[in-house]
């Protein structure tokens, strides 16, 4: 119940199990082709999208050196480590970047966004972190940005690491330019794979403005791809086998049908775990269907809480980042999460906070998601 990684089913774990294939070859051409038009279906684009061999933290920092340039204004929200990490690169490539900052467990509202665009008419690009995984708080608003990028057809971009596949994104219909994910999050896939999707115009500034940098060098990736369906570099070919299954599951169980389950096990969660006391760091509006941060008890010792969940009853969850460290833990609801995760999850955490002193009442935590599940 990480935040990612995540669990990988069984049919994906057995595809990487292959002979290595020339990655110059037909058989990699089908492979590859065929990953790279079913990530466009998942990101519901008909613009390129590149797989990257590389870690989610590649693919985002793909879509800012191949964007911005130096003294280009960028408007970015920031509350937590990820946008705050995006902001560093933003800096780094030299934009001159607008934090809209909001303290951890709270989004920036769309009207301080809209305000920042009324006061920047110059604005080269948008970006947003959509989850906040340190936070478990999540955008709601990605389908109103694209009225304020379209003012002066500033650049619109979506770092969606920790939740594409688990939460609806339109990337065409919402006027995204640029999105990304990475293959262990809610693609329930083995960490390694980094898809980014890219529009025409986007690609087609890219490619009259290539960046000096050679591995993210996306123009070097539509090249090779549009000539010959290959990858400028060599790929992690066990991860692609491995990422391609991910993607035939999602579409087997259909994107509509997977964004419901991941709501429906998210609410069971936050009610169950609330109805054992612990309450969601989160403010309610920002709260993420994917990740779910609650504050500890008074007296709760993090890694006691968390080993004991992990041995006695063998269920992973994450702790807080930076300043959050000991003060809240997270639960991951992505990818391979259905009732017996939820359920089990829960019965877990009461009894290890029951082991550790605290009153709990497991079976009206378990009622209480039960009532909740019940649309699943
Ligand atoms: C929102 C977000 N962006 C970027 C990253 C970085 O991804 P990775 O650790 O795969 O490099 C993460 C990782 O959790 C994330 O949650």
């Amino acid at each position: 119940m990480l935040p990612g990684p995540t669990n990988v089913p069984e049919r994906v774990t057995r595809a990487m199990f292959t002979h290595m294939i020339n990655h110059r070859s037909s058989d990699f051409v089908e492979l590859y082709e065929d990953a790279v038009e079913k990530t466009k279906k998942i990101f519901q684009t008909k613009g390129d999208a590149v797989c990257l061999s590389a870690s989610g933290t590649g693919a985002v920092e793909a879509s800012v050196v191949n964007l911005i340039k130096k003294d280009d204004k960028v408007i970015i929200p920031v509350n937590g480590e990820f946008s705050g990490r995006l902001a560093q690169m933003l800096e780094w490539a030299g934009a001159n970047v607008i934090k809209l900052e909001t303290p951890p467990g709270e989004n920036s509202s769309f009207d301080s966004v809209k305000e920042a665009f009324d006061n920047n008419k110059d604005v080269k690009a948008f970006y947003c972190v959509w989850n906040e995984t340190s936070t478990g708080t999540m955008i709601k608003y990605l389908d109103k940005v694209k009225d304020l990028t379209s003012r002066n057809d500033s650049y619109y971009v979506v770092d969606g690491v920790s939740i594409v596949g688990g939460e609806e994104l339109k990337v065409d219909k919402w006027g995204i330019d640029i999105a990304m994910t990475g293959s262990q999050k809610a693609f329930a896939a083995p960490p390694g794979i980094s898809p980014i999707v890219v529009n025409a115009r986007t690609k087609k500034y890219m490619m009259e403005n290539p960046p000096k940098t050679m591995y993210f060098n996306l123009p070097r990736y539509f090249k090779y791809y549009d000539e010959s369906k290959h990858t400028p570099f060599t790929p992690a070919l066990p991860l692609l086998y491995a990422y391609r299954e991910a993607l035939d599951i999602m579409l087997e169980e259909g994107l509509d049908a997977r964004i419901k389950r991941h709501r429906i096990c998210s609410g069971a969660l936050y009610s169950g775990l609330s109805a054992i006391g612990l309450t969601p760091f989160a403010k309610e509006d920002s709260r993420s269907t994917v990740v779910i941060a609650l504050n500890y008890l008074e007296g709760l010792e993090d890694n006691t809480f968390r080993n004991t969940l992990a041995k006695k009853f063998r269920v992973l969850v994450a702790g807080g980042f930076g300043n959050l460290k000991g003060k809240v833990f997270r639960v991951g609801c992505m990818g391979e999460v259905h009732r017996y995760h939820v359920m089990r999850t829960i019965s877990a955490i009461s009894s290890t906070l029951d082991m550790m002193g605290y009153k709990t009442n497991t079976a009206d935590a378990l009622k209480t998601a039960e009532e909740k599940l019940k649309d699943l």
